[in-house]
């Protein structure tokens, strides 16, 4: 960083007013400072595990010359540091001069609000389905408004009366927040600072944001204990729930190369910064089945904060995408002083949390391989519910048929050990036998017999076993139906 000009505070946009902030507000969840240091209570925090969607406010970063989309993340577990040149509109700014914003309209007309908790987060969620609808000029349906509210929880009435207000917007009434906050003058005035570095110490903490991956990489060789911090997702609730501390904390979201996704000769690349909700439109074509998979995890909040590449580093036995894109073959790039590396996914779990990875190392994306030809394809999360729940079993297959035949076989599952694996005697036992229910059957029990799960809150080690041998059946059945063998056949 010692070229690039350094800012010792971030400087934040909210509500339309622009904030310089340093010192301890700058280490605070942005729900914390919103309501503790701004007194903007309209926010409110319930679960602070970014469960509940309470504390969803509505943030677009200026970044690379242009404003990301506006989208609803939650504030409980997003740190105040992730938000330089970012705008923020809470409940509150919503309204404006002439009265409350359409939705606020609509969840009053419709009786959407009654605990007064979760209405602010609701408001917020609807507020973005109204502004991408009203971009989109199209209509908001049943359907996109139960998306658009996935990640927040009503616990009390029901959902009638707030899917009712959402679905009588009136889209003519919606002031667009682009139009109303991502001015011409803060986009110049933003401008301005977007080379800039950052570098903020308080008591014992250090906040350090470079700009280029160069310097990020000298930055983590000098600090190879520092917390790299993506979307923080994951750190984030580990933090409220008092399991760690942050200290030092190296933040990547101004590295415009982490920013990258593009499709390449050898696949999708995917930059370490992305975000889940990015990898979802962009691999809607290219991965359907990959796409399918992202539609059910976490809620939109979550995929709109957190990254691809924080979910496969974070390691989790049950991070959802890690199966698939083991599957397929993806492969991690790193960057350090001493050049870039490369390891294949399928090499990078050692055990609990243990990683092929070296301290000084940066990730700086995750290349997916484009499925050709024959090749079918199915990803599985068995979870207790459909959405924004933690899985108890994974499972992946990608496999090549041809004239009835299994030629190929790549199998990963997740939940049913230390870490997620391959399963290579399940891939040998596959190849050469032919495309039937029995060869399928064959494999399940055979990969039962081979994993390791463990009993706990969400499955027992029985049921883990058990519906390991079924996910073989129902894969097998799934692409064995003509259409979906022909959905399932990648282009
Ligand atoms: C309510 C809720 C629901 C969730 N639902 C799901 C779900 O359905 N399925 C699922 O799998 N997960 C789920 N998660 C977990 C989490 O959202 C994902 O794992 C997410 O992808 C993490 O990404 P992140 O950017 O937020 O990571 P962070 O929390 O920022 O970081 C995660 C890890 O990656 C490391 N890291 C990040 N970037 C780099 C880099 N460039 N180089 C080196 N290390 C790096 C960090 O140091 C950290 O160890 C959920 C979490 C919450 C709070
Ligand atoms: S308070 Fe529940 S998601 Fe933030
Ligand atoms: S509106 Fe708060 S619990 Fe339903």
């Amino acid at each position: 960083m010692s070229q690039i000009t350094k800012r010792s505070h971030l400087t934040v946009h909210i509500n339309g007013e622009t904030l310089n902030v340093s010192d301890k507000d700058a280490f605070l969840p942005l729900a914390q400072f919103l309501r503790n240091s701004l007194s903007k209570v309209g926010t409110k925090v319930v679960c602070a595990e970014g469960d509940c969607g309470a504390c969803s406010v509505v943030a677009s970063h200026y970044r690379n010359g242009a404003w990301t989309p506006l989208r609803t993340i939650n504030s409980c577990i997003a740190p105040v540091f992730l938000f330089d040149l970012a705008c923020i509109v809470t409940v509150e700014g919503l309204k404006d001069s002439e009265g409350l914003s359409e939705v606020q309209n609509k969840m009053r007309e419709f009786h959407g609000g009654q605990c007064g908790f979760c209405t602010p987060g609701m408001v917020c969620s609807m507020a973005q389905l109204a502004e991408d609808c009203s971009a989109a000029k199209t209509e908001v349906t049943e359907k996109k408004a139960r998306n658009y509210l996935t990640g927040n929880l009503c616990r009390c009435t029901g959902y009638e009366p707030i899917l009712a207000a959402a679905t009588h917007l009136e889209l003519a009434k919606w002031k667009t927040m682009k139009e109303r906050y991502l001015t011409a003058e803060l986009t110049s005035q933003f401008k301005t600072l977007q080379t800039d570095g950052i570098e903020i110490v308080f008591e014992n903490k250090k906040l350090t944001l470079p700009t280029d991956l160069a310097s990020a990489v000298s930055l983590r060789q000098a600090s190879p204990t520092s917390r790299i911090v993506a979307g923080a997702t994951d750190i984030g609730v580990l933090v409220n729930k008092a399991k760690t501390s942050l200290q030092e904390i190296l933040v990547l979201n101004k590295v415009s190369e982490l920013h990258k996704i593009e499709n390449t000769s050898a696949g999708v690349f995917i930059g370490a910064q992305v975000s889940l909700t990015d990898v979802e439109e962009f691999v809607r074509t290219s991965h359907p089945e990959l796409k399918r998979l992202l539609h059910i995890f976490a809620s939109p909040q979550i995929k709109n904060q957190g990254t691809l590449l924080g979910n496969v580093l974070n390691g989790s036995p049950i991070g959802d995408s890690i199966p698939a894109l083991m599957a397929l073959d993806a492969e991690i790039q790193f960057a350090s002083k001493n050049g870039t590396r490369k390891v294949a996914l399928k090499n990078y779990y050692k055990g609990y949390k243990v990683f092929d990875k070296t301290d000084d190392e940066i990730a700086v994306g995750i290349l997916i391989p484009t499925l050709k030809g024959e090749y079918l394809n199915r990803f599985f999360k068995v979870s207790l519910r459909k959405d924004l729940d933690i899985s108890a079993v994974t499972f992946a297959a990608v496999l090549k048929v041809q004239d009835g035949t299994l030629s190929e076989a790549r199998i990963a599952m997740g939940g049913v050990g230390p870490c997620v694996i391959r399963l290579p005697q399940v891939e040998q036992h596959l190849v050469g036998k032919a495309f039937n229910e029995n060869t399928f059957a064959d494999a399940g029990v055979l990969a039962a017999s081979l994993i390791t799960p463990i009993s706990d809150l969400r499955a027992s080690r029985e049921y883990r076993q058990l519906v390991t041998e079924n996910l073989f059946k129902k894969c097998f059945h799934e692409l064995s139906v003509e259409n979906s063998v022909a959905e399932a056949v990648c282009p």
